[in-house]
């Protein structure tokens, strides 16, 4: 019979302490494990996001990346918080003409305690009072945490406001397991280049020196050069950061094999990268076939001259 009672009495508690976590932890809107996690700060900052309706231009998805939304999936430690500070408040001091608005009044908006209260559905007993409490002195203290990571805010006057909730929001932005595929295929491509240049020597019977002399590279090539080399180069080889590469001038040698070395090795001190781990032997070799096939086509707005004559 005792043991029976015993037995009630600690079901009766089990319920009860249920209970309890139940109600704290309900159905708010925000996802409670963050809160779990103690991540109030986090938690904060979700509720600022969506407020600003950061979503109408940003998907946390990159499958859903589209003309008119930015993905920030993976975003978590790309940059660090004091960048996003900075950025934060002026877009234009990092680029030329920003979509992004300025979000400068979050810096100036100090956290809130019933703002808080609402985004955990704070209930009214006296003992979740006294957790809510201890809650928020937590976020408190997260909220130093952060901003010494931020020399901007000045050191020993805490600003407490909410673009920092924001940041700790944005810092643990994770990938999603589709944004993971992606990076690792595009590791795995990289290294799968890397590994082609293994034993490779360079030589008029390498694979790029036999690949360059066959006429229906230069296809291959073009679209090649147009995706990596256009940028430097002009799109007709006409030159603009890098040089020419329509006349008989250069600065690292003009025989086909001259010409190979830059390509592969590049010309690292003077601006032009390895092209190593972009593309493959073959490759190289279609990308040689387009630039001779580019010899003496004398583009407009060609570049002067650079080099020795070949
Ligand atoms: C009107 C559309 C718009 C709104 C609203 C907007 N952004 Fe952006 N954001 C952009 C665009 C577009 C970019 C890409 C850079 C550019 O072109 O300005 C960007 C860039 C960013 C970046 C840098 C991304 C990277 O990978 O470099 C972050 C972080 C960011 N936004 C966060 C936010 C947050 C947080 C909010 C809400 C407080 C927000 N944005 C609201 C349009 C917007
Ligand atoms: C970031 C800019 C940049 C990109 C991208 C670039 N290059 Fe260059 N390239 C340069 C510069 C700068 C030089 C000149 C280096 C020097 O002064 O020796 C150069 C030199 C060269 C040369 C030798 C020219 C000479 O006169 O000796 C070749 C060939 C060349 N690039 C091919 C390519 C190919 C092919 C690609 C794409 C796979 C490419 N470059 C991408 C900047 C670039």
């Amino acid at each position: 019979m005792l043991n029976k009672i015993v037995f009630l009495f600690f079901f009766a508690f089990l319920i009860l302490i249920g209970f309890e976590n139940c109600s704290s932890l309900g159905k708010s809107q925000y996802s409670m494990n963050k809160i779990q996690a103690e991540n109030y700060l986090t938690a904060y900052g979700e509720h600022v996001f969506e407020r600003e309706s950061c979503k109408s231009c940003h998907t946390l998805h990159s499958d859903k990346q589209n003309a008119t939304t930015v993905s920030l999936d993976g975003f978590g430690g790309k940059y660090s918080s004091n960048w996003l500070y900075y950025f934060l408040s002026d877009p234009k001091k990092f680029m030329d003409q920003p979509k992004m608005p300025t979000h400068v009044h979050l810096h100036d908006k100090l956290l809130d305690k019933s703002t808080f209260g609402e985004i955990v559905e704070e209930k009214g007993t006296k003992r979740q009072k006294r957790k809510f409490d201890r809650t928020w002195n937590k976020l408190m203290l997260q909220a130093d945490e952060l901003s010494m990571e931020i020399p901007l805010i000045k050191s020993g006057n805490p600003d407490r406001t909410e673009v920092l909730a924001l940041i700790s929001y944005l810092q643990q932005i994770p990938s999603t397991p589709s944004k993971i595929t992606v990076d690792s295929l595009i590791h795995v491509k990289l290294r799968e280049k890397e590994q082609s240049w293994d034993n490779f020597v360079l030589d008029e019977n390498s694979i790029t020196m036999q690949v360059a002399q066959l006429q229906e590279s230069i296809e291959n090539g073009k679209v090649l050069y147009a995706a990596n080399c256009a940028s430097c180069h002009g799109l007709k080889g006409e030159g603009g950061t890098g040089p020419n590469l329509t006349d008989e001038f250069w600065l690292n040698g003009g025989t086909d094999l001259d010409i190979a070395r830059t390509i592969i090795y590049g010309a690292v001190k003077k601006g032009m990268l390895s092209w190593h781990f972009q593309v493959n032997p073959t490759e190289a070799g279609e990308l040689l076939a387009y630039i001779k096939s580019l010899s003496g086509t004398n583009p407009k707005n060609a570049k002067y001259p650079e080099g020795v004559k070949n």
